[in-house]
């Protein structure tokens, strides 16, 4: 590994707090920066290392905040810069790092730039930020291309002209409050660079980029080879029919879990032009030389692309320190396909010299539990597959709840927040399932997440046997599965293996081996419980029976012998 091998990221385990849904310290519903000050405790209780803040920035929060309108500055709802400071302090004094999120692809339709663009005329300096074109067809009255937007509909908005009569279009390829910006414009560049030693320089230790992969646009925005938005549409019904068809098994057992296969499955079609354009690795090497006049820094991107070579170009020593692979949160429950999904972020991490960055869980993907089947079962299988995802070479993060083994539960209509709802004509319910506040203590809604009633999405009474209060005092809890694999992961020198090879499992399962110290781990998957390879047994997601290690379950432990 040449990225940094010794650096403290290449192993760290991070958690990502959805600001929104972590904790409220002022009582108005929304999570702020205070809330996560309190809690930092927690994190530290759990042992993770760095924690990942989703965007806190000044927004109309059409899209829950990544709709940015000043990046420099923090939203009222979340506090204020001097809650950032005394955040930073207080995690750095508890040895927890922290990293920021930034929008580089678009602004929102508020911020200065965008405001300023709109009474211009075509072809002004103001309107050369974004991606201002003509339309086609008589009139201009047709979108300039093809192209879809991620929550829906075309990704073109018509704007009046300075005379007021129908004008130009602008680009948005997530909501319309979302104006991409045109990397081809220096100052686009010039702008991000100065947000980034904004946040390092008030102590930030590093970014997660928001759709890394976006940003550069291919010359003359050609349209998609065929409608993207169709192309779309597939990519997102084959994750929710993979997710209802695990569900279907055992839908009955799932109680009051949301119905499986919601939310936003960003578009990982290949050959799709608005996204993974080769420009964009010109921008990743501007972001890199910014971000190394800070020694220690770290960037990891959202990279939405599954061909290896083109996810591992990112990865390159010049640009992305980390990105999130999703193979593993796309993958099915079966013992071929996550053995496969491991490979191919091992491998593809590899061929650049680079740490991988498991991830099974976050704001725009159904939760584990529910993606799983939901349920008694959803929740085994979430445990098992944390478990082991713990113990492989690299670094993690954990989404807030994922250590609760939440399940989604659905928000009624007339709570939806999420773009996609209104987007997609009400078909398509979005994420709001997902980002519900965190159950923390006490029997009745809001759990201890706000001192208010009301919250921002509703809290459910389903959460009531789920708050970290009752998880803490029950030592076969998610909670404490995963605070002992973190414990184990930092003290256990096995722990520090990083080859990986896979050998023999009973039908259903799949087992790898890290070396030198022969940590192993095994997933059962299969149709009945199994015996363990022979060894000494550090952890189990679920007790072993007579020896045995059940369906749907995981165990780690250490081989005694050398296996082929
Ligand atoms: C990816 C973020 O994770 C998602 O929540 C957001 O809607 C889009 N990028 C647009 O910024």
């Amino acid at each position: 590994m040449h990225q940094g091998s010794d650096s403290w990221w290449t192993t760290a385990v991070g958690y990502q707090v959805y600001i929104r849904s972590f904790a409220d310290s002022d009582g108005d519903g929304v999570g702020d920066l205070r809330g996560i000050t309190e809690h930092l405790g927690y994190l530290e209780l759990i042992g993770i290392q760095v924690v990942w803040i989703t965007p806190f920035y000044r927004s109309p929060m059409a899209d829950a905040g990544y709709d940015v309108s000043d990046p420099r500055e923090v939203d009222p709802a979340f506090g204020t810069l001097q809650d950032f400071d005394e955040l930073i302090a207080e995690a750095h004094g508890r040895g927890l790092k922290v990293i920021v999120d930034v929008v580089p692809n678009h602004t929102s339709e508020q911020h200065r730039w965008f405001r300023d663009a709109l009474p211009t005329a075509p072809g002004s300096p103001e309107r050369a930020r974004y991606l201002f074109r003509d339309g086609a067809g008589d009139g201009g009255d047709a979108p300039p291309n093809n192209w879809a937007s991620v929550f829906g509909g075309p990704a073109w908005h018509r704007v009046p002209g300075p005379d007021g009569a129908p004008g130009q279009w602008y680009l948005h390829i997530f909501a319309p409050e979302q104006p991409d910006l045109d990397w081809t414009n220096a100052e686009v560049a010039d702008d991000l660079h100065a947000t980034l030693r904004f946040w390092l320089d008030r102590g930030a230790d590093g970014f997660r980029i928001d759709v890394a992969h976006g940003m550069a646009k291919p010359p003359g925005l050609p349209d998609a080879p065929e409608d993207s938005a169709a192309a779309f549409d597939q990519v997102q019904a084959a994750a929710d029919s993979a997710a209802a068809d695990s569900a279907a098994a055992d839908h009955a057992a799932a109680g009051s879990d949301a119905e499986p296969g919601h939310g936003v499955v960003p578009s990982t079609v290949d050959e799709d032009p608005r996204f993974d354009d080769d420009g964009v690795h010109e921008i990743h090497r501007g972001i890199r030389k910014v971000v190394d006049e800070y020694p220690d820094a770290v960037t990891v991107g959202e990279v939405w692309v599954s061909e290896p070579e083109r996810f591992a170009a990112y990865l390159r020593p010049d640009e992305l320190h980390q990105a999130f692979d999703f193979s593993l949160i796309e993958s099915e429950f079966t013992a071929a396909a996550l053995q496969q999904a491991i490979e191919k972020t091992l491998t593809s991490a590899a061929s650049v010299g680079a740490s991988p960055v498991w991830t099974l869980s976050n704001h725009d993907v159904a939760r584990p539990v529910t993606r799983f089947g939901g349920g008694e079962r959803g929740l085994l299988r979430a445990r098992a597959l944390l478990l082991l995802e713990l113990a492989l070479p690299g670094s993690v993060y954990l989404y807030n709840g994922e250590e609760l083994g939440l399940p989604d539960v659905e928000v009624p209509d007339d709570r939806l927040q999420d773009p996609t709802w209104e987007r997609s004509g009400h078909t398509e319910r979005g994420r709001d399932a997902i980002r519900l506040p965190m159950p923390w203590e006490g029997q009745e809604p809001p759990f201890g997440f706000s001192s208010g009633p009301s919250t921002w999405l509703p809290s459910p009474q389903e959460y009531a046997p789920l708050t970290v209060e009752r998880q803490l005092d029950d030592p076969h809890s998610t909670l404490n599965l995963v605070r002992a694999a973190i414990e184990l992961r930092a003290e256990h020198p096995a722990f520090s293996g990083s080859t990986v090879s896979w050998y023999g499992a009973p039908e259903g399962c799949f087992a790898f081996r890290r070396d030198p110290g022969g940590l192993a781990g095994v997933l059962n998957a299969g149709d009945g419980p199994v015996p363990l390879p022979p060894g000494e047994i550090l952890l189990t997601s679920t007790p072993l029976v007579d020896g045995l290690l059940p369906v749907d379950s995981s165990a780690l432990f250490l081989a005694s012998a050398p296996t082929d």
